[in-house]
């Protein structure tokens, strides 16, 4: 009989999961069948042009992008078409527990290290419509139909009569109507906590009665994520779910590999009890998996099978029913963590269950999030400004703090070419300054701990072994086998968290320095100091034969890889920063010899770099192993590059005529109106001599794309020359918030948050944005937007200002926290300028320049007026 049930199911589900939903919309009252038939049209063709309902806020009069909205207010973005081009995510919880959750459902979860311990499976290439390591079903039975439906649309293709995801501040939550139903969906990670949190709710928003069915699934990976993709031996054999039943009714499904039985376990339970569960995939998509994820052949009987699972393809799927009369709502919250052992996880599983718990830690995750964002808030007369600056940007730095470049739906965290990185790292800790001192001094530590004690740095580390490696430069048998760069950015975030906090006690801390050979405890140790020494001791002895710092493996460039012997500008110019950051750091603790000898080496490299690196109309970038220059307009490809003339500028290494020239050919010779590319022309065809650029067709990622993070650097630099219109276009051309409006469909991408790069103009996709939230971008349009367009720095004195603005700003103001103070700081510009500060003052007092004192207590009125 049951038998009989299933193939006339299986039968049913030939049919496209499409079809199904229209023609069960046929069966529904007029008024819903037209929203649904309505909908189904919309959503199948082309994206909605028409202007989405926007609420009332500065950011979307502007803003009401094709695909969603910026909602400034409740600060989302969001989403009400999903058909977004390409998958679209957000990120929840921290690199301790937490992950990756796309537009349409599909999460991505590890704890600790995602590729050491990942918890579900998701596989980034499938196409958007795929099963993506969860999803929830919505059953609704009647007499005699069946309707499956998902409030993520994706697997089964829902085509309800409204959507919206509002993509949150480490939530993401979807609201979805129709079919008589109101689905809300919240997913967040509790502050702290090793538990994903699913809030489900659905309301019985038609006339009758409905019996409704919530059965969320997650599919499980091995926790070595590499392994679950390159083994399927092994793999299966160890993978388990067993099943808890309590006396209440609830199922505790827990899932392990079997060799970590003992010590770390998957749980997936609920605030409600079970009907019915399912541990083995197989059993749950029923007819050995030939109907798939979009119609599962057990979700059209009665209950589901009960399953648990001694090998396989592991899942955690379970059954919940509410009976609601009409206006009610029914309501169960998820958990799926990790600990040691069930009864390890049952303080958090109790805590859980309760729902105002769930409430509680929602209003927590909030406040923390209220509290992070109002370290540094602005007002200005641009609304797409605004929105990055206050909310998105801040948030993305948070991200790449957290993440580095080693989890997103580009970087797959599989660990075999990335982890945290040392150059990435140091500069992501330069963002979240000004929000998490603290935070950032710890993983600034961490990456002090790679550091060799010859003064240069490891690549890269992976976050839960400590273990360091030298990133692709351990591949290439005849190239150098550290980087130019990595250990010369860690001296410019210590220099940052030092002005931020003035805490210069942590100068004296003791850390290891990285020796593969030996353990911790018997590695040589230094202070903070003497580590910043060694960084630049190593970059003055590692100089080639222009008296420029060798490029290593690569400089910030990874894809330039010159034979041994060839130099770098760029490094020249970050050691000189760095140089520079370190004279502040020796004054403010008196240490002239220091001074002098750091001074020296500074006016050193200035004058050679100047002496054998200008062009003629720009700097050259590197010279190759036999002197010859490279990114020079001797050459047929890469005959300019924007680092080669951003950092001469940050350095101060550039005199004012050759910075203003240098600025300039990039304006002339890079810039378009999606960014500034990184060089140009790029090369065209595999060339062995500078390797990894030339991988690349010409105008994609280093070869002449628009490498986005390389373009705040330029709008620093242009707002060092007093340039503050140019330096607000270049920043208006990359805001991904500005492409909401009309460029969406040719960026791509998230409009809240920045992506890695855009093809630049000599590819024929021009415009195209691919590799969102893990990019320097974030950090340094960040301090472009904050530190130097409005121009508020903190320094060893006191916080800076120096606004570099567009002369069309009449005003701006800025809220900054800075050590124990708030200053209210509001500048007026009278006279249309964009450089220039006339007058100060601080709760009504005049003061001498333009440096606020530290000051005690809370808040502090600044008024600024430019001239
Ligand atoms: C990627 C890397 C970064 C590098 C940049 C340019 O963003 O994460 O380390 O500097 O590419 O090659």
């Amino acid at each position: 009989m049951a038998a009989k049930k299933q193939s006339k199911a299986a039968k049913k589900q030939t049919k496209t999961a499409a079809k199904k939903q229209l023609k069960s919309a046929k069966k529904q009252p007029k008024a819903v069948k037209k929203a649904v038939v309505k909908k189904q049209s919309r959503v199948a063709k082309k994206p909605a042009k028409k202007q989405v309902k926007v609420t009332k806020t500065e950011t979307s009069k502007t803003v009401g992008g094709q695909y969603g909205y910026f909602d400034d207010a409740n600060k989302e973005y969001v989403l009400r078409n999903p058909a977004t081009p390409i998958k679209w995510c957000n990120y929840v919880g921290t690199l301790a527990f937490g992950g990756i959750v796309d537009t349409t459902g599909g999460t991505v979860l590890c704890k600790g290290d995602p590729a050491l311990n990942r918890i579900t499976k998701y596989i980034s290439q499938m196409p958007c419509s795929d099963f993506k390591g969860s999803t929830i079903y919505i059953r609704i039975k009647d007499k005699d139909s069946v309707r499956i439906l998902s409030p993520f649309v994706v697997p089964t293709c829902t085509m309800w009569d409204r959507w919206e995801c509002r993509i949150g501040l480490s939530y993401t939550k979807w609201i979805a109507e129709g079919f008589g139903l109101k689905v809300a969906v919240t997913v967040f990670v509790p502050a702290k906590s090793s538990t994903l949190i699913q809030d489900i709710s659905v309301e019985n928003v038609s006339r009758k009665n409905m019996e409704i069915d919530v059965v969320p699934v997650y599919e499980f990976s091995h926790f070595d994520a590499l392994k679950q993709l390159t083994n399927a031996d092994w793999v299966p054999q160890t993978m388990t779910v067993e099943a808890h039943k309590e006396k209440s009714g609830h199922v505790i499904l827990e899932q392990y590999a079997f060799m970590k039985k003992q010590y770390a376990v998957n749980y997936f339970t609920a605030s409600q009890p079970a009907d019915s569960f399912d541990g083995d995939r197989r059993e749950f998509l029923g007819f050995n998996e030939i109907t798939g994820w979009a119609a599962p052949a057990t979700l059209y009987k009665g209950k589901l099978s009960n399953s648990t699972a001694l090998r396989g393809d592991n899942i955690a799927a379970q059954l919940f029913k509410f009976k609601l009369a009409p206006k009610k709502i029914g309501r169960v919250a998820t958990q799926l963590g990790q600990e040691e052992s069930i009864a390890a996880a049952m303080p958090a599983i109790k805590k859980y269950r309760d729902l105002k718990n769930v409430d509680k830690a929602f209003a927590d995750l909030a406040d923390f999030w209220k509290n992070y964002l109002t370290a540094l808030q602005v007002k200005t007369p641009d609304s797409s400004f605004n929105s990055m600056v206050n909310v998105h940007n801040p948030r993305q730095c948070h991200t790449t703090k957290n993440w580095s470049r080693y989890l997103s739906l580009y970087q797959l965290g599989f660990g075999s070419d990335r982890g945290i990185g040392y150059r990435d790292s140091s500069q992501d800790l330069l963002g979240v300054m000004s929000h998490m001192p603290e935070e950032a001094r710890v993983l600034a530590e961490n990456l002090l701990s790679v550091q060799l004690e010859g003064g240069n740095a490891m690549h890269q580390y992976f976050p839960s072994t400590m273990e360091a490696n030298e990133g692709d430069s351990r591949e290439k048998e005849d190239r150098p086998k550290y980087y130019g760069d990595d250990h010369l950015w860690i001296v410019l975030t210590v220099a940052s968290y030092l002005k931020e906090t003035g805490n210069m006690e942590f100068l004296k801390k003791e850390i290891p320095f990285y020796n593969k050979k030996k353990e911790l405890e018997a590695r040589e140790k230094g202070s903070v100091l003497e580590h910043l020494k060694r960084s630049l001791a190593f970059s003055w002895n590692d100089r080639g034969t222009h008296g420029i710092p060798h490029l290593g493996f690569a400089d910030w460039n990874d894809t330039v890889n010159l034979p041994t012997g060839a130099e770098s500008l760029f490094n020249a110019s970050l050691f000189a920063k760095a140089l520079l950051e370190m004279i502040d750091i020796c004054e403010a603790i008196e240490d002239k010899e220091l001074v002098e000898q750091y001074k020296n080496w500074y006016e050193e490299i200035k004058a050679q770099v100047n002496k054998t690196a200008w062009d003629g109309e720009w700097y050259v970038r590197w010279f190759d192993e036999k002197g010859e220059p490279l990114g020079s307009s001797k050459n047929t490809y890469n005959k300019i590059d924007s680092l080669g003339q951003s950092w001469p500028v940050i350095s101060g290494i550039a005199s004012a005529e050759y910075a203003k020239t240098a600025l300039d050919s990039v304006n002339k010779l890079l810039n378009t109106e999606n960014g500034i590319k990184l060089s140009w022309p790029g090369y065209n065809g595999f060339d062995p001599h500078v390797g990894g650029v030339s991988t690349y067709p010409p105008g994609a990622k280093e070869n002449g794309g628009i490498f986005l993070h390389a373009n705040p650097w330029v709008m620093i630099a242009e707002t060092i020359i007093g340039n503050g219109d140019r330096a607000f276009q270049y920043y208006n051309q990359i805001n991904p918030a500005a492409k909401n409006n009309g460029k969406i469909s040719e960026f791509e991408s998230e409009p809240y948050c920045y992506p890695q790069n855009i093809l630049g103009s000599e590819h024929k996709q021009f415009g195209l944005a691919r590799n969102a939230w893990l990019s320097g971008t974030s950090s340094w349009t960040y301090q472009a937007a904050t530190q130097y367009i409005l121009g508020i720095k903190a320094t060893f004195k006191g916080l800076l200002v120096n606004p570099c603005i567009p002369k069309a700003w009449k005003e701006f103001s800025v809220s900054r926290k800075f050590r124990d103070a708030v200053y209210e700081i509001s500048v007026k510009n009278p006279n249309g300028i964009s450089k220039g500060v006339k007058s100060v003052t601080i709760n009504g007092k005049a003061i001498e320049g333009n440096v606020l004192p530290i000051l005690p207590g809370k808040k502090h009125i600044v008024e600024v007026v430019m001239g």
